[in-house]
């Protein structure tokens, strides 16, 4: 849907809107210049403020974290809403309405026509639990499974009695179309369609808002399948929703916890024993759309897992899959359930308090990453801290910027006993290289600090190349001895053409790989220009040369631990007394 609402709409919104009302009422900000205000960064965790508003130029720049963009990207970031719904709320701050194009308008009639059949399924299905002849047989399996009425009642839980057409008759003025769009028939091969869902205890699947868009469907003995589910639908996509969550958030708006469990039967003894925070994914694996859901709602979220081998394999995927949603403010931890246990199984057996007993001593999901890493590896040799740290990298790059990550860094030096520099400039060169400078900006404060530099001197050449010549002469000496970069590259080329502007020098990377690069970085906006540009940019230069010193004497140093020649050691030293005089000088 994302591309529906006409891109000149959203122009003259966001000309419309002023960034500083967004941002106030969500930051405190301190004046700090005629159109410059200045604020803790609310997306990585700082003491000094280093969050910039502009409002000549309305977007938001934080030197801390590389975190960037309109009031528009603001309300995604800081309010967590995805692009529709932002645009709504920036529109609903201008108060005006926010057309869609018409194809879309035609997609949401459909999808109306969907949701009130389903609302009429769901309907009739509830009242067969109570009505129909048969419905004693389901009651009985729900009462047996210790499910009262109440619960029945909140879940909408409903009865598909036995027969290939009752819904079909029972829905006979909806257009037959509809019904199978929905998913509740299926179409017979010699024409016309039978109900999908026949003889099983109906579970309806509610979006946010309450609309039922899907059913789960179980048998009341043990045929197969055991659960039915609405195939996928224009408003069904089992990858995103979660079975329960509505009802949760029914309960109690401001959620603290969420507890994430297989079935739909676990989410309802638990609420039937009163933890109403339960919620399950539709017989599919637990993917990243679910979590970045999950913690919308909740700031916690526990994933309750059965103790067997199967389950610490869906356990490990989960916490794979969590990774990318994992913000800061967002805390996973992990329970095991004993073999043979599902919840609903355990609460029934030892009740709420114990079994909130074992959500309380949840493991947190850094130490199950590093326990399940260590597995099979002696951490009291140098060969098996290096190794910890080898296989860690994949899942820390996988991190959003943040306290998460930068505890993770932390706790695996700690395990390690290698530097968190040293981690960091691994993490850097892990995984399948992107290309360095704008990819910076994705990666954490402390290890793109080399990168976000080279990023931002990249920029203020690209933008302003007379800069070189404002160097002394010793820095732009230092800069050119650099190992071969595009940094450097940029530094030599200005100092064999002084005249080159940024037309020309775009013009001359055209066709190299660095072209796309460069160009991105000439059409950024810098904060600073004139006298202040060139001193900060000069205090950036400075700032790069001792970076790079210090990463190139850990390199040294690590290849000094495994294989401690002295031909290594000399080199290290060397580095060791040029970082430390040029620190001096
Ligand atoms: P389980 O087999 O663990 O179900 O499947 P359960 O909830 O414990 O079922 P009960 O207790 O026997 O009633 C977990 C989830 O996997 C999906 C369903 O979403 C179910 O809740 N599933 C399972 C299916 O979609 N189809 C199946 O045939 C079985
Ligand atoms: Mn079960």
């Amino acid at each position: 849907m994302a591309g529906r609402i006409p891109q000149p709409f959203i122009n003259d919104l966001l000309a419309r809107v002023d960034i500083l009302d967004v941002i106030e009422s969500r930051l405190t900000l301190r004046k700090s210049g005629a159109h410059r205000y200045l604020a803790l960064c609310p997306f990585h965790d700082e003491k000094t403020p280093s969050f910039n508003v502009n409002t000549d130029r309305q977007f938001y720049y934080c030197f801390g974290c590389g975190a960037t963009g309109t009031a528009l990207k603001f309300l995604m970031q800081y309010d967590q809403l995805d692009f529709v719904p932002a645009v709504e709320a920036l529109a609903a701050i201008a108060g005006v309405e926010v057309p869609r194009e018409k194809s879309d308008r035609l997609r949401a009639e459909a999808s109306d026509r969907l949701y009130s059949v389903l609302a009429a399924a769901d309907a009739y299905y509830r009242k067969m639990l109570k009505q129909h002849a048969d419905a004693a047989r389901a009651i009985d399996y729900l009462k047996g499974r210790g499910v009262n009425g109440l619960t029945a009642r909140d879940f909408g839980i409903g009865f598909a009695p036995p027969g290939w057409d009752n819904l079909v008759r029972a829905l006979a003025q909806a257009q037959t179309a509809d019904l199978t769009d929905a998913g509740l028939v299926t179409s017979r091969d010699s024409g016309g369609v039978y109900d999908r869902f026949r003889d099983r205890i109906m579970f309806p699947i509610r979006d946010l808002r309450g609309r039922v868009i899907a059913f789960g469907g179980r048998v009341l003995g043990d045929d197969k399948p055991k659960y039915l589910n609405s195939p996928e639908t224009a408003v069904f996509h089992k990858g995103h929703e979660l079975y329960g969550l509505f009802e949760a958030r029914r309960t109690v708006r401001s959620l603290a916890r969420l507890l994430l469990v297989e079935g739909y039967m676990d989410v309802v003894a638990l609420a039937q024993a009163g933890i109403g925070y339960a919620v399950a994914t539709l017989g599919t694996a637990s993917g990243t759309p679910h979590f970045e859901k999950l913690f919308r709602y909740a700031p916690a979220v526990i994933c309750c897992f059965d103790g067997d081998p199967a389950g610490r394999e869906a356990a490990w995927k989960a916490l794979s899959a969590a990774l990318p949603a994992l913000g800061s403010g967002r805390q996973l931890s992990f329970v095991f359930l004993p073999d043979g246990e599902d919840p609903d199984t355990l609460i029934r057996k030892e009740g709420k308090a114990a079994f909130e007993a074992r959500l309380d001593g949840a493991v947190s999901a850094v130490e199950y990453l590093f326990t399940r890493l260590s597995e099979g590896l002696d951490r009291r040799t140098l060969d098996g801290r290096a190794r910890l740290a080898e296989l860690a990298m994949p899942y820390l790059q996988k991190l959003p910027t943040g306290v998460l990550k930068d505890l993770m860094l932390r706790r695996l030096s700690e395990l390690t006993e290698l530097t968190a520099e040293m981690l960091v400039r691994q993490l850097a060169t892990a995984g399948p290289a992107a290309p360095a400078p704008l990819a910076a900006r994705r990666r954490g404060p402390i290890e793109s600090k080399i990168s976000r530099l080279s990023e931002y001197l990249l920029t203020s050449l690209i933008q302003h190349p007379e800069l070189v010549k404002e160097l002394s002469a010793e820095r732009r000496d230092d800069l050119l001895a650099l190992d071969d970069c595009l940094l450097a590259r940029l530094v030599r080329h200005l100092v064999d053409n002084p005249d080159a502007d940024t037309a020309a020098l775009l013009g001359y990377w055209t066709g190299e790989t660095e072209h796309g690069t460069l160009l991105g970085l000439a059409e950024r906006r810098l904060m600073l220009a004139g006298e202040a540009l060139a001193r900060e940019f000069a205090d950036a230069v400075d700032q790069e040369l001792a970076a790079r010193a210090k990463a190139n004497r850990a390199a040294a140093l690590e290849d000094l631990r495994s294989d401690g020649s002295v031909e290594k050691l000399k080199s290290y030293w060397r580095l060791k007394r040029q970082e430390t005089e040029s620190s001096n000088g």
